[in-house]
């Protein structure tokens, strides 16, 4: 049967830990062109702006010797109404595998119930795993034991949370995330979460002794119309040096990117020496390429 990558839950602790390191020996092997997929095909379907994650995609598969097509909802017959499970049966005839970047992880579910290549959530309003994924890959680089870490959040409880959320469910992580009230994390979401996993109104709880901090923008796509009404509620959850001071004196900073400068992250704490936020974005590429080496192999 094929496999989807629609949420992190999808994944079990042993295929992200291979995941994670199967993607830091490809970084490694750095500009090596591998032609194992030579002639096969990744469709990127996005609905959503994208620099990090259509590009290291399409990167990746090219690295991969693969080729990638980029499709945009208008630009296909779904614009007119035609069926998702036709669309996707169609797709299917053509692509290896694809990647969907949409609103609703119901459009990306129906997808994967209908398409018989292998679904990549490439980020919905509900889940990014894909960014979790290199994050986790991040964090492995510049923390020797996993185990005993404390990941923070702060700011909304929004996709990537989730994603931290699954991610921390699987991995058994202490994730401690701050959000201001009406914006915590989907109650869904948090169902069957541990101890491990506690979610706060308090920002300095959550950065108190954490080896990890982390946030993303206060409106994601899709929320541009409120983002006047969210600065003022988001504003106590800003990552400025006021609350790096709480965390560990070696924590590190990350930012999903793209980031806006003076709301959720001030330009000094983004800039400064514990900010991870480039390799970041760089280990969205060497992901990629391990995810869609196991994804098209396992076909
Ligand atoms: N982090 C991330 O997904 O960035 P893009 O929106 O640029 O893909
Ligand atoms: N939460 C953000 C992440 C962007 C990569 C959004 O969905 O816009």
């Amino acid at each position: 049967m094929k496999k989807d990558l629609l949420s992190i839950l999808d994944l079990s602790e042993e295929e992200i830990l291979a995941l994670i390191e199967r993607a830091i020996v490809i970084k490694k092997e750095s500009k090596v062109n591998n032609k194992q997929f030579r002639g096969q095909t990744l469709g990127l379907m996005f609905d959503k702006a994208s620099t990090r994650t259509r590009i290291s995609f399409e990167t990746a598969m090219f690295r991969l010797g693969g080729q990638t097509l980029f499709l945009t909802r208008g630009d296909t017959q779904l614009s007119r109404n035609e069926p998702v499970k036709d669309t996707a049966r169609v797709l299917s005839r053509y692509l290896d595998i694809i990647a969907i970047r949409t609103f609703s992880q119901d459009f990306l579910e129906e997808m994967a119930y209908w398409a018989d290549i292998p679904v990549i959530n490439a980020l919905t309003d509900m889940y990014h795993p894909c960014q979790i994924l290199s994050d986790m890959m991040t964090i492995k680089e510049n923390k020797n034991n996993l185990d005993k870490l404390k990941i923070a959040w702060t700011g909304d409880g929004n996709n990537v949370a989730h994603s931290w959320i699954n991610l921390a469910k699987v991995l058994d992580l202490n994730l401690y995330l701050a959000c201001p009230p009406g914006y915590f994390p989907d109650p869904e979401v948090m169902k069957g979460a541990g101890k491990n996993i506690v979610a706060t109104e308090s920002p300095h709880e959550a950065a108190k002794d954490a080896d990890v901090i982390n946030t993303d923008v206060w409106a994601s796509m899709g929320q541009e119309s409120e983002i006047e009404h969210r600065r003022t509620i988001f504003n106590k959850y800003q990552l400025n040096s006021a609350l790096l001071k709480k965390c560990k004196p070696d924590v590190i900073v990350m930012h999903c990117l793209p980031a806006h400068r003076g709301e959720e992250i001030t330009d000094e704490v983004l800039e400064g020496a514990h900010s991870v936020v480039f390799d970041q974005a760089e280990n969205k590429m060497h992901l990629h390429q391990a995810l869609l080496e196991k994804m098209l192999s396992a076909k």
